[in-house]
């Protein structure tokens, strides 16, 4: 067929060969695609793989990456419940910050939570898709299979102890532009928290209340009191029944206990109760301390949920040490037993 058409041309072009040269020119050219349509096909495609293709498989996935990795997660809750010794329920709400000027949609995927130049990731989260937007909210509300403990507790001790840290989400998903193709991005998103990210040490831990219990009490009790801890970042952790080891000076004096310690946002009171050593505490008020004013050490001894001993929490409250003063004779007065031990009103006379 195009053999045929070729030749009918061949003739029209015998019978106009009076034309001026451009004429002739413009022929051969069409004579020459109407010969070779198939080069000209074929050059057309290679220019398209050469220089369309580049763009869009290899430009845009680059380009994809290149704004993907402008975007840092703000935290702005994130609440760590029910915990068992190997996972933990966890709530997020997280807002992302982008400079970007696209708005591709983010498929979900399978990403990894690491500490700052820390290779193994200590969970893995299903993260949903999202339209990524400055501004743009998601939610996740999973139950978190613990997938490093040494890193998780590494993590859990940097949420207690330091002050300035940081966290980053790794993690490989589908990326769609518009109407162009899907194309794979890595992720490696920093993640921070709206405000402080440290619970500081606790620092602020005190103890507001304390009342030396004269009556027997079912769990051995001899005294209870308020425990008030600031918690400055909007992490709530729930860590279950915890133990306090006290002690003045090394020598130890009792154990505190908080039954479901919730630690919320903000200030948080509650309710402990100890059994302390009275032998000790008093023989210290009529000899080292006869002011009556016991500074007391603190430290984690267990941290149980369920009847459930979680060690990432204990390891991070036995490496964090705290202190308050005790006014044992004040608590003394109170009970009504500073006149059976002869103490006078402010100091002891021993
Ligand atoms: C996210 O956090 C960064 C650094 O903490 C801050 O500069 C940015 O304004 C925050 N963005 C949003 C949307 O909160
Ligand atoms: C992103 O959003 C934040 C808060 O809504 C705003 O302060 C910031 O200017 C926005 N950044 C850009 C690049 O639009
Ligand atoms: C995510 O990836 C890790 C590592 O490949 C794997 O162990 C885990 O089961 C995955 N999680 C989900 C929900 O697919
Ligand atoms: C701890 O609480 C007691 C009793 O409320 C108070 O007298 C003391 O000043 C507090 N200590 C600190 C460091 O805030
Ligand atoms: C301590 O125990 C007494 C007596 O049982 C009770 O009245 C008081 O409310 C308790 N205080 C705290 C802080 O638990
Ligand atoms: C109290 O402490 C003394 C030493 O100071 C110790 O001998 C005694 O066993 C302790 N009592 C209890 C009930 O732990
Ligand atoms: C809690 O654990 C202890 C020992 O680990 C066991 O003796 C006890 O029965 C358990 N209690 C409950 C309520 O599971
Ligand atoms: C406190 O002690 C002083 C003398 O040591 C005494 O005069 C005073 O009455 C006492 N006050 C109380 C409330 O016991």
């Amino acid at each position: 067929m195009a053999k045929e058409v070729v030749k009918q041309d061949g003739t029209t072009h015998v019978e106009n060969d009076g034309t001026p040269k451009k004429a002739s020119l413009g022929q051969k050219v069409k004579r020459h695609c109407a010969r070779f349509w198939w080069l000209d096909l074929l050059i057309f495609i290679a220019v398209v793989l050469v220089i369309v293709l580049p763009i869009v498989y290899v430009g845009y996935p680059n380009l994809a990456q290149k704004e993907v990795n402008k975007g840092v997660l703000n935290i702005t809750s994130m609440s760590l419940s029910d915990p068992a010794p190997d996972s933990f329920t966890l709530e997020l709400d997280s807002v992302l910050s982008t400079t970007s000027k696209y708005h591709p949609e983010l498929a979900a995927f399978n990403g990894s939570l690491h500490l700052k130049d820390s290779d193994p990731a200590f969970a893995y989260l299903d993260i949903p898709k999202v339209k990524a937007e400055n501004g743009t909210v998601s939610h996740v509300d999973q139950r978190v299979q613990i997938a490093d403990m040494t890193e998780y507790t590494k993590y859990t001790m940097t949420v207690l102890g330091t002050e300035e840290y940081s966290i980053y989400l790794k993690g490989r998903g589908g990326l769609q532009q518009g109407g162009l193709p899907k194309t794979n991005v890595n992720y490696n998103q920093k993640i921070t928290l709206k405000g402080k990210s440290s619970l500081n040490s606790l620092k602020g831990f005190n103890l507001t209340s304390f009342n030396i219990l004269t009556s027997e009490q079912e769990d051995g009790a001899n005294a209870n009191g308020t425990i008030t801890i600031p918690n400055p970042t909007v992490l709530s952790v729930e860590m279950g029944t915890v133990t306090l080891d006290m002690s003045v000076a090394g020598t130890p004096v009792g154990v505190a206990t908080i039954e479901d310690l919730v630690l919320k946002p903000g200030d948080n009171s509650f309710d402990m109760r100890a059994v302390t050593n009275q032998t000790t505490v008093v023989t210290m008020i009529f000899t080292d301390y006869k002011s009556g004013i016991l500074p007391i050490d603190v430290v984690g001894k267990t941290a149980v949920f369920n009847n459930q001993s979680l060690g990432y929490y204990e390891k991070a409250l036995q490496s964090n040490k705290l202190s308050f003063e005790l006014d044992v004779i004040a608590a003394l007065r109170r009970a009504g037993l500073a006149d059976a031990l002869g103490i006078s009103n402010s100091t002891s006379k021993a």
